[in-house]
């Protein structure tokens, strides 16, 4: 039977608006649900964990009404119904800072099996907020799936002499993840944040060969925040001190901006989680100079602009000066993680 004029155009108004709705629904469940979106779908068929296999379109439906609810602040008993619990993170990037760990956590969590917790909580390395008792730690985490692994990222734990021993009060058992750069890029990324800052209220600052250099000794000035964090051996052992070796693994932040994926995977294994991530998360982006993340074929995103700064040109004989001082310190912390870098 043949159609009129009339009926092709119902008929077209029609698909239009079916199709129009479709769209809408997927744009608006990616956006509730980043996550779920992320992994091509061969790749996401079965999600292992302990709670056994659970199908695709179950998975996505209850990472969406995760974040449903959590933005509802629905009652216990909704959160209940759905399996939604607050767990204490089984793992923690620890740092160090500007080694790259907000790209770490966010990477991280585009494993299904991954929830991260996105602000910093600064629970252990802050006296007031670590007062407040772990109880106030686990309402700051976010609702998850008991399959999967809640992930905290504070980058001032590494350094800080207390937090050790009060992570191991929580749980003996958790894993660290410690994210380290060349030693005298990350001073120099480090020293660039902070000039940022102080560009920002309008204030002077000096400049990085300055404050490197002790200028009544004319050695490397220890003493200066920025040289003293890369020295990574020296924090290590104190964490060594509560914690054995196994329980960290060390990723290389370096090559997390130029590689992200084969540090993605050791961390995967580290953290005994079925390999998700794929090559179809990770896109490079020319205009950032940075691998940015593919949830699905609409969304994609980058970090923000203050990760990736320009850093200043610092002198070369002040440079070479800082990687020979960093250089014994370096061999230690290989000896001590067996992981080697190339770093000079
Ligand atoms: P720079 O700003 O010096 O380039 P952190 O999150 O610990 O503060 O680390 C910030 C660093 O993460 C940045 O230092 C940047 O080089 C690095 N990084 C690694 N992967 C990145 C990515 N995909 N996008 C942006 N920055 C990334």
């Amino acid at each position: 039977m043949l159609l009129s004029q009339q009926q092709w155009q119902r008929l077209f108004v029609l698909s239009s608006l079916v199709l129009g709705s479709l769209f809408f629904l997927v744009v608006r469940e990616g956006t509730l649900d980043r996550l779920q979106l992320i992994c091509p779908i061969k790749d996401r068929l079965s999600p292992a964990g302990a709670s056994g296999q659970i199908l695709l379109h179950t998975l996505q439906h209850k990472q969406a009404l995760r974040l449903k609810l959590h933005r509802r602040n629905s009652t216990r008993k909704q959160l209940r119904m759905y399996h939604l619990i607050k767990q204490l993170p089984r793992a923690i990037i620890i740092g160090v800072r500007k080694g790259g760990t907000r790209a770490l956590l966010e990477m991280l969590s585009l494993h299904p099996d991954v929830v991260k917790v996105s602000q910093e909580v600064h629970f252990f390395d802050n006296d007031l907020t670590y007062a407040h008792g772990v109880d106030w730690y686990l309402k700051k985490m976010p609702f998850s799936f008991p399959h999967q692994i809640t992930i905290e990222k504070s980058p001032a734990y590494f350094i800080t002499e207390e937090v050790p021993e009060r992570i191991f009060k929580m749980n003996s058992s958790i894993k660290l993840l410690l994210i380290v750069r060349e030693p005298t890029t990350r001073a120099v990324s480090d020293y660039t944040q902070v000039l940022e800052g102080k560009e920002r209220k309008n204030k002077t600052y000096d400049k990085f060969e300055e404050l490197v250099i002790d200028t009544n000794t004319c050695e490397v000035n220890t003493k200066y925040k920025a040289v003293r964090t890369s020295i990574y051996t020296k924090y290590l052992e104190h964490w060594l001190k509560f914690f054995p070796i196994e329980q960290f693994h060390i990723v290389d932040g370096d090559r997390l901006i130029t590689d992200p994926l084969p540090e993605l995977k050791l961390v995967e294994q580290f953290l005994n989680l079925p390999s998700r991530i794929s090559q179809y998360n990770l896109y490079f982006n020319a205009t950032r100079g940075f691998f940015c993340l593919h949830f699905n074929f609409m969304f994609n995103k980058c970090l923000v602009g203050s990760k990736g700064r320009i850093h200043p040109n610092v002198n070369p004989s002040i440079k070479e000066k800082l990687q020979r001082f960093f250089h014994p310190f370096n061999q230690k912390f290989y000896q001590i993680t067996g992981r080697t870098f190339s770093w000079p």
